[in-house]
């Protein structure tokens, strides 16, 4: 495993009144009527940019939202991002309307000591995704510095992410240190037992977590469709509940280690609705033109017995579709179940991490992490992209002229 600690830190920056400083984050928020609906992951980076105002630096910050195809995309704009950022900081954040070019480069020419501006969604770039390096050499030309924030976008090798790092010196900002800090806890010795609790959609996404977690954690307690192609591979009755036939082989493989658990009974309907007609089965029992879409109440129960036993608790993905009110008692039992627990508690990001703040139960864990598929990748790989960037040494800075 890498050394998650050795990136610099912002104490390590040359930071001087006037220094323009780049600051990546994760704006990547759910927005609705026009509006940040959920800030977890613009109030976690207020630390960063008070350190750095404080100090005295002119702050650029660029980040992306949703998946704009390298041009400008109205429906992806960053308006509510700097409008959210404005309140959080109690001071107008401007946005740029473009991430590079002569506009872009006249306002961060303009900032002051102190002050915070916008650049707009880094996306609108096809160099972004791309990793350019033409594009990220554009992005840390006219700053001095740059500071990486954005744990939830540091799995992605892009322009953003590794490019400034071999331009200009850098550190890792407040967020990203304490998300690794809190996930490495998981990882270097945790208090036994170490249970997790993974469900969501797609098991094909989880595989190779499911592998890290079985080199360190007790038990893995599989819940949400993912749960189907399990039983499947136990030769039950899934009726027509997503089920990823070329994954059952290897789900077999897992089972096969005596360690990951499965619902024992699941909620089924024929269609994903809040009026639909609902039944509780016993797994293998769901009859065709049905589909399970929650664990039932005795594996919810079980789960919050194995979570109330544990030392060390990971959380990540919902048990069944808990945005629909009758598909929802599964996420919200695992989660009570987090929040009761005495163990150290991280929340893995994306929906788990909705869902427990959607409960209002976040301040009872240890841990919400703001990275979805990044805090997957750190467990599963050990280490990020944007974090080996960050341990690259800076650049020498020139001779004296
Ligand atoms: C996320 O929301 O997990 C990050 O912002 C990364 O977004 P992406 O999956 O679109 O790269």
């Amino acid at each position: 495993m890498a050394d998650l600690a050795a990136p610099p830190r912002l104490e390590d920056l040359p930071v001087a009144a006037g220094k323009k400083v780049l600051v990546r984050i994760d704006c990547n928020v759910p927005l609705s009527g026009g509006r940040v609906a959920d800030d977890l992951r613009l109030t976690t980076i207020i630390p960063t940019l008070d350190w750095l105002r404080r100090a005295g630096a002119a702050v650029v910050v660029c980040g992306h939202l949703g998946r704009p195809k390298g041009r400008p995309d109205p429906r992806f704009g960053l308006a509510p991002v700097a409008d959210r950022l404005g309140d959080l900081l109690a001071e107008e954040v401007p946005l740029a309307p473009e991430v590079v070019g002569e506009r872009a480069s006249a306002m961060i020419e303009a900032l002051r000591p102190g002050q915070v501006l916008l650049l707009e969604n880094l996306r609108f770039e096809p160099g972004e995704t791309a990793n350019d390096p033409g594009f990220a050499a554009a992005l840390a030309a006219p700053v001095d510095l740059y500071v990486n924030d954005a744990f939830g976008a540091s799995h992605r090798s892009h322009a953003s992410i590794v490019g400034p790092p071999a331009a200009l010196p850098h550190a890792g900002g407040r967020l990203l240190f304490r998300e690794v800090e809190a996930l490495g806890r998981l990882l270097h010795d945790p208090a036994r037992p170490f249970v997790a609790v993974l469900g969501g959609a797609k098991v094909s996404d989880k595989l190779g977590v499911i592998d890290a977690l079985l080199d360190r954690c007790d038990t893995i307690l599989v819940g949400g469709a993912m749960a189907f192609t399990f039983h499947a591979a136990q030769g039950r009755a899934v009726g027509d509940s997503l089920v990823e036939p070329d994954r059952v082989d290897e789900c077999a493989r897992l089972l096969a280690t005596g360690r990951v658990r499965v619902p024992s009974d699941v909620v089924i309907a024929r269609e994903i609705d809040a009026g639909a007609e609902t039944r509780v089965v016993p797994a293998g029992a769901i009859p065709d033109g049905w589909k399970g879409l929650d664990v039932g109440p005795g594996t919810a129960a079980e789960f919050a017995d194995a979570v109330a036993s544990a030392a060390t608790v990971l959380w990540n993905g919902p048990m069944g579709v808990f945005e629909v009110a009758p598909f929802a008692a599964g996420t919200r039992s695992v989660a009570e179940a987090v929040a009761a627990s005495s163990a150290y508690t991280v929340v893995g990001g994306g929906d788990s991490a909705a869902a427990i703040r959607g409960f209002g139960l976040a301040e009872r864990v240890s841990h919400v992490s703001t990275g979805g598929g990044a805090s997957l990748e750190l467990i599963e790989n050990g280490d990020l992209p944007g974090l080996a960037a960050l341990r690259e040494p800076a650049p020498s800075p020139p001779p004296p002229a």
